[in-house]
């Protein structure tokens, strides 16, 4: 059911993409639905080219016979659609539960509009009942852990902070760094944690995407529905 809900709503995205245009393209599951319309139409003759966000959604874009390039190659897109983990009613984001947070922020902010697709459960009033993804470099990761724990004392903030994959067999992204996720519950405040968070040196990029994401198309029993900011600010 989620499932076929995640392919509606990428289906929908696909309808906004025009011949002419540079789109940047999201991982994970929602986006492989993406990826999977997105190659029909070009099949069908529309004429795009394509900025993958990880090697995985590179080599079903090749299969499906997308056009790619590097955004060094093409370093403004037109736009970018991408899953996400959580979205808020200001379409503050949680991302990086596949682990491409980092290209997928990249990419985004290089990107004129940022659509998000998802099924209803991703939908929330308040972040972080999703693991907080955070993406750390591999050197003096000890000394980081104790900068995030004192960023999360700071932000009033409790909760675990897990090391994805274990010590002894961790999860390593595309970039070559590991991911924290951090248990918090709730995000009260996410602008001033991403900030707080950005100040720590071994922290490579967060999962809080803010003032990124355009509009969303959440696909529920009743139809996809279009999101847009409530307020104005982010
Ligand atoms: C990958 C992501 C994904 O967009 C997010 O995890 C949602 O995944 P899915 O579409 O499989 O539910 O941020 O880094």
């Amino acid at each position: 059911m989620s499932d076929d809900l995640k392919r509606q709503a990428a289906e929908r995205a696909v309808e906004d993409v025009t011949s002419g245009m540079k789109i940047g393209i999201g991982t994970g599951s929602t986006a492989e639905h993406f990826v999977r319309a997105l190659g029909q139409k070009v099949r069908d003759g529309l004429d795009v080219v394509g900025v993958p966000t990880s090697e995985k959604t590179h080599a079903l874009a090749l299969k499906e016979g997308i056009s790619l390039a590097t955004l060094d190659e093409i370093p403004h897109l037109d736009l970018t659609i991408d899953g996400a983990d959580e979205i808020n009613p200001d379409l503050v984001l949680i991302k990086g539960g596949g682990g491409a947070l980092l290209r997928e922020k990249i990419v985004a902010a290089a990107s004129g509009e940022m659509i998000v697709i998802a099924d209803g459960t991703k939908v929330v009033e308040a972040l972080g009942q999703f693991p907080l993804p955070i993406e750390v470099n591999k050197f003096g990761l000890g000394a980081t852990m104790i900068a995030l724990k004192s960023v999360l004392d700071q932000n009033d903030l409790q909760g675990e902070l897990e090391l994805r994959g274990g010590a002894d067999h961790p999860f390593v992204t595309d970039g070559g760094h590991y991911i924290v996720d951090a248990h918090l519950g709730k995000i009260p405040y996410p602008a001033t944690l991403a900030d707080d968070l950005n100040a720590i040196p071994g922290v490579v990029e967060h999962g809080l995407f803010i003032g990124l994401a355009t509009k969303a198309y959440i696909a529920a029993a009743d139809g996809v529905k279009t999101l847009t900011k409530v307020s104005g600010e982010n």
